[in-house]
């Protein structure tokens, strides 16, 4: 582990619209400081580090031979990342790295193997795996509460209004395509959410007219009998956006909404001691929907009502699954819905950074480590490959991790 100095120094390299984002997010992480921006269009950096206070540069190569420069955040395109995080690890650098970690599975695999045996701490910018709502889930399924996951639906009316035709989004070479450019938060999430990476993907992908690729759809089949869709469609306005995840637990379904989760609604049939314990939740809300690094603005909630003898006491039987559950639980998470996204986003940032932060002094694993990048990437490129091909395509089997999915 690298010696950790008092302070850490941050270089960003890309200052577009989403490095101004990740500065504003981390600026006031204790432990960190701003010194230098770098971008490839000079006069973006000159901006940027104005603003903090920082030198200007133009690549990676330069920050990464600056002594005060302890952790460098890629935000350029993803044709440039993998690249620019080997660079950075290279010279003994921590990174944290905008999705998706790289353009292939090959170069993911690269980036992967020089974390392993850097000194540096790599954080993959999967924000998902900093949310609270989808947090509080995975909790309630590791206490039980909730039965394994058989189903993840991710439907996603996205915008393109601010992306106009000659964005780099649009082009597979320098973005991946949109099962890779956008696709990895969701593969990564349903990795986290079904404890387990998919066996074989299909995939599809559908061209507006004498346009680009702008709907995917991926289906992945997980283990134990688990199956998930990713529907990406970026052609909406900004005010017709929407997203629904729905999730079947078989006895107990959630639904959430937000590409930035902020409010869910859980339905779930239960017994009289399951519903004692679903009555209990609202009192451990702030312990079920801790992420550390993110502060909560404090109007977030957990409810839950019971309908007791909802249903008949008689066994009801799933899957072959047979039980007594004759009350239904509604509870509702929200953090505010739609109107407090931009904290849950900016706030779930600064949790990915200080994990970083925090494996940098202490040694550990973060959540959103290399190996959580790579894996998205071999999901997402599996998709990509099917689509084109019109054949189920297998995960690529990735070297063993070290450790689960968290
Ligand atoms: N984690 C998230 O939720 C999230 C959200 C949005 C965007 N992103 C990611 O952030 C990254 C940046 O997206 P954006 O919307 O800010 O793009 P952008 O086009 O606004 O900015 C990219 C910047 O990188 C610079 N650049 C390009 N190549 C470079 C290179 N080789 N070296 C240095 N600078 C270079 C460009 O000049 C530009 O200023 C993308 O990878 C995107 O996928 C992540």
């Amino acid at each position: 582990m690298r010696a950790a100095p008092t302070e850490l120094g941050v270089a960003l390299v890309g200052c577009g619209d989403f490095g101004t984002f990740v500065l504003e997010a981390i600026r006031d992480i204790p432990g960190l400081r701003i010194v230098a921006c770098a971008d490839a269009d000079r006069p973006h950096a000159q901006r940027l580090a104005a603003q903090h206070d920082a030198t200007v540069h133009t690549g990676v190569e330069e920050v990464a031979a600056l002594p005060d420069v302890d952790v460098v955040v890629v935000a350029t395109p993803p044709a440039a990342h993998a690249d620019a995080a080997v660079t950075a690890l290279q010279a003994g650098k921590h990174v944290f790295c905008e999705k998706p970690l790289a353009l292939t599975v090959e170069d993911a695999a690269r980036v992967e193997a020089v974390s392993r045996r850097s000194p540096g701490v790599l954080v993959v910018d999967h924000v998902l795996r900093y949310n609270p709502v989808l947090r509080l889930l995975q909790r309630l399924g590791e206490e039980h509460l909730l039965d394994r996951l058989r189903r993840f639906a991710f439907e996603n009316d996205a915008s393109d209004e601010d992306l106009g035709a000659d964005h780099w989004f649009w082009d597979p070479a320098r973005s991946g395509g949109i099962h890779v450019e956008h696709g990895v938060h969701f593969f990564d999430a349903a990795n986290v959410l079904m404890g387990a990476e998919p066996l074989q993907v299909q995939g599809i992908e559908v061209r507006r007219d004498g346009g680009p690729v702008d709907i995917v759809v991926a289906t992945a089949t997980h283990p134990g009998g688990a199956v998930a869709t990713h529907a990406h469609s970026f052609t909406h306005a900004h005010r017709a956006e929407r997203q629904l995840l729905r999730l079947d637990y078989g006895f107990a379904e959630a639904r959430v909404t937000g590409w930035i989760p902020t409010y869910a609604t859980v339905t779930a049939w239960t017994d009289e001691a399951g519903a004692a314990r679903w009555e209990a939740l609202p009192g451990r809300a702030a312990e079920l929907l801790a992420v550390p690094g993110l502060r909560p603005h404090g109007g977030e909630r957990v409810s839950v009502s019971v309908a007791r003898d909802a249903g008949s006491p008689r066994p009801a039987r799933g899957r072959g699954v047979t039980r007594s559950v004759p009350h239904r639980v509604e509870c509702v998470v929200d953090l505010g819905g739609e109107a407090r996204k931009p904290h849950v986003y900016t706030e779930s940032v600064r949790a990915a950074m200080t994990d970083l932060v925090h494996c940098a002094a202490h040694g550990g694993r973060p959540r959103a480590d290399a190996r959580a990048g790579l894996t998205a990437v071999a999901v997402a490129d599996a998709a990509t490959r099917s689509a084109r091909t019109g054949r189920t395509v297998a995960r690529p089997a990735l070297a063993p991790a070290g450790g689960g999915v968290r």
